[in-house]
């Protein structure tokens, strides 16, 4: 057994970080023969990505994948940690797992992802849901034919958590959601240690992988057909600050680009690292996509600083108009945490005129998350969690004007949209985003889907807009 300990993520400075390649033992690959697998995945597109790289793994080992949980062999849960939320979910759904494995006892089971990283989850697994068959953390995913070999033969726990800087294992197969857009990491981990944040502690050390991986990973996907990349990491910007090469995000980006793919994005970028290079290659380069994600979390120096997000209100607003003069046609969302420890009236109505004076195009609220075992989570909390929903709902309403605010200027317009799908609610109609990540609902035929439109924007709603394909490309 092997468990988390976050003591040594927090002092991991010197650790080294070790490059190897995935390989699968050949008489690993047919465990899963005549065996269906589920997988259900909760919180952010690296947990998302990272559910690909399980589907394909599972799927070398023989086993199918089914979307019904009751019908399963194999049921994971893809977990996330960054608020305490999921974790109510994840135990919730544990429920249901168990009472299934109480009719179909060969049923095997597991915890993946983020959660699997904290001390205090695994602690309670081994006290309160010793049934479950494997636990295994984000440091070992490509581990997973052995881990889940193990278990089958033990026919008991197996907690496989590796509390460990960090490695990057280059060649695992991924089984990817889109056919036409692609998520690529560009690097694992982060070193900020933003005072509420789980991250630095569960996906480890700051590791960039090196730029010729990910740029032949880009050439392969061109060569499948793929019209789009998203370039990810937990602070994309940081890209190459741990190697010894004078080559970052704005290098890569450009290389990138280079490659001739539709379009490029990045998710997600911190204020501190955001370079005046960066925004020139953005700006030269029409693949780029004009949209950068850039999360602000408060309006008030005071809370920033407690935070330790490393700038000011003034630099954020700063950096902010810096890409907006270069980028005038670009959209710009951001993430805000209400209810931070000490946040006063004072300090939230900074948070509300920073929005005020932004106009995102649209943001991700939360609610403060204390975080077992993070700096913020010790201290004193001391606002009422009425306050606090206060303080979100007053925010959202905020938000919600400016993003239809910004959906109107589209009204009549014609832009860019590269057409993913059917949309969710209604088979007759197609969906994609724009260049600038709005989404769309179109009317046209299903020829056009995997291809990038011309759309003529025709009504606006909140979250989405309707438009109609003008001239075939
Ligand atoms: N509580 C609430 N929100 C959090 N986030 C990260 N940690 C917490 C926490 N402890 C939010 C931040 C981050 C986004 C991914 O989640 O806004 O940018
Ligand atoms: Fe968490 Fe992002 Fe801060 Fe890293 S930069 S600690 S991932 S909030």
């Amino acid at each position: 057994m092997k468990k988390p300990n976050f003591d040594f993520a927090r002092n991991r400075k010197d650790t080294s970080v070790e490059t190897s390649e995935y390989i699968i033992a050949e008489n690993l690959k047919n465990i899963g023969q005549n065996k269906k697998y589920f997988i259900k995945t909760y919180g952010c597109q690296m947990n998302e990505h990272d559910t690909e790289n399980i589907k394909a793994i599972l799927e070398q080992m023989s086993y199918t994948e089914i979307d019904k949980m009751e019908d399963a062999d194999l049921i994971l849960l893809n977990t996330c940690a960054i608020r305490e939320n999921v974790h109510d979910k994840v135990f919730g759904y544990l429920g249901r797992i168990k009472h299934l494995k109480q009719t179909k006892p060969h049923v095997v089971a597991g915890i993946c992802g983020c959660m699997a990283q904290e001390e205090s989850v695994v602690d309670k697994i081994l006290s309160k849901y010793k049934w479950l068959d494997i636990v295994f953390g984000t440091h070992n995913i490509h581990d997973l034919p052995n881990i889940l070999d193990k278990a089958l033969e033990k026919k008991e726990l197996e907690v496989q958590v590796l509390s460990i800087a960090g490695n990057i294992i280059e060649g695992i197969p991924a089984k990817r959601v889109s056919k036409y857009k692609a998520w690529v990491n560009i690097m694992y981990g982060c070193d900020k240690f933003c005072t509420y944040c789980i991250v630095p502690y569960t996906r480890g050390k700051q590791r960039s992988r090196d730029k010729e991986s990910i740029i032949n990973e880009v050439k392969n996907l061109i060569n499948q057909g793929y019209l789009e990349v998203t370039l990810l990491g937990q602070n994309v910007n940081a890209y190459g600050k741990d190697l010894d090469v004078s080559y970052g995000m704005a290098e890569l980006l450009k290389e990138v680009a280079l490659t001739g793919i539709k379009r490029v994005r990045f998710v997600t970028s911190h204020p501190w690292d955001f370079t005046d290079e960066m925004i020139e290659v953005i700006k030269d380069n029409k693949n780029i996509m004009p949209y950068i994600h850039l999360p602000v979390q408060s309006g008030s120096n005071n809370i920033l600083k407690l935070m330790g997000r490393r700038y000011t209100r003034e630099k954020y607003l700063e950096l902010f108009d810096k890409i907006k003069k270069a980028l005038p046609y670009s959209s710009i969302t951001t993430d805000i945490i209400v209810g931070f420890p000490n946040e006063t009236e004072s300090d939230f109505n900074e948070t509300l005129e920073l929005v005020n004076t932004c106009k995102f195009d649209s943001a991700f609220t939360f609610v403060f998350s204390p975080r077992e075992g993070t700096p913020a989570a010790k201290m004193v909390d001391n606002i009422s969690l009425v306050e606090k929903e206060n303080r979100l709902q007053e925010l959202n309403i905020l938000i919600n004007k400016y993003s239809k605010e910004a959906n109107d200027k589209y009204l009549g317009k014609t832009v860019p949209v590269l057409i993913e799908d059917y949309s969710q609610k209604n088979k007759n109609i197609l969906m994609g985003y724009t260049d600038t990540m709005k989404l769309v609902n179109i009317v046209g035929d299903s020829k056009y889907i995997g291809t990038i439109q011309n759309v003529k924007i025709t009504d606006i709603k909140t979250w989405s807009m309707d438009g109609e394909i003008v001239n075939e490309l």
